[in-house]
């Protein structure tokens, strides 16, 4: 059974790769999906950059591949076969957000969501809240895989001048 696991990963964090590591463990083919345009740049980083990064912290993953898409996820699962959907839960916050997207999705198109508990080390962790830390120059090394820390580390740099 084929799943994605959706998000704009912008960039991945530790929990993002836990969560890809235990769905390419439960389901023959992961597909890591980076939501957004190409070519209509938001975030720090852009849609390319966030592939390349995933790409390279997967790379011992056999079964997981990265793709991106600009448009409605079903159209995503539906042209490809797709018949799950994988997200993670941190907190009761996140199940208010997923719990009307993955009943949105059901009732588009048939698609399940499938709920993995975040691990607790990484419970507390977002793409936000590490790129706030490292903006003002906090250590996000283990919440990071560490050459997410040093990409996001280049890019501050970069904006300072
Ligand atoms: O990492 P995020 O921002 O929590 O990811 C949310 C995401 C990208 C999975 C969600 O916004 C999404 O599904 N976007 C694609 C557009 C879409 O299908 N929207 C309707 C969802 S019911």
């Amino acid at each position: 059974m084929k799943a994605v696991c959706p998000g704009s990963f912008d960039p991945v964090t530790m929990g993002h790769l836990d969560i890809y590591r235990r769905a390419a463990s439960h389901f023959d083919e992961v597909i890591v999906l980076v939501t957004g345009n190409p070519k209509k740049p938001s975030g720090l980083f852009s849609v390319e950059e966030r592939i390349d990064l995933i790409e390279r912290v997967t790379q011992d993953i056999p079964n997981l591949r990265v793709d991106w898409w600009a448009g409605l996820l079903v159209d995503y699962t539906t042209k490809h076969g797709v018949n799950a959907l994988v997200k993670g839960l941190r907190t009761a916050l996140d199940y208010e957000y997923e719990l009307p997207m993955a009943q949105m999705n059901r009732r588009l198109s048939g698609v399940d969501t499938f709920f993995l508990l975040t691990d607790e080390k990484y419970g507390y962790i977002s793409s936000s809240l590490c790129k706030e830390v490292a903006r003002y120059g906090g250590d996000v090394s283990g919440l990071l895989p560490d050459l997410v820390v040093d990409a996001v580390t280049a890019k501050y740099r970069e904006a300072l001048g």
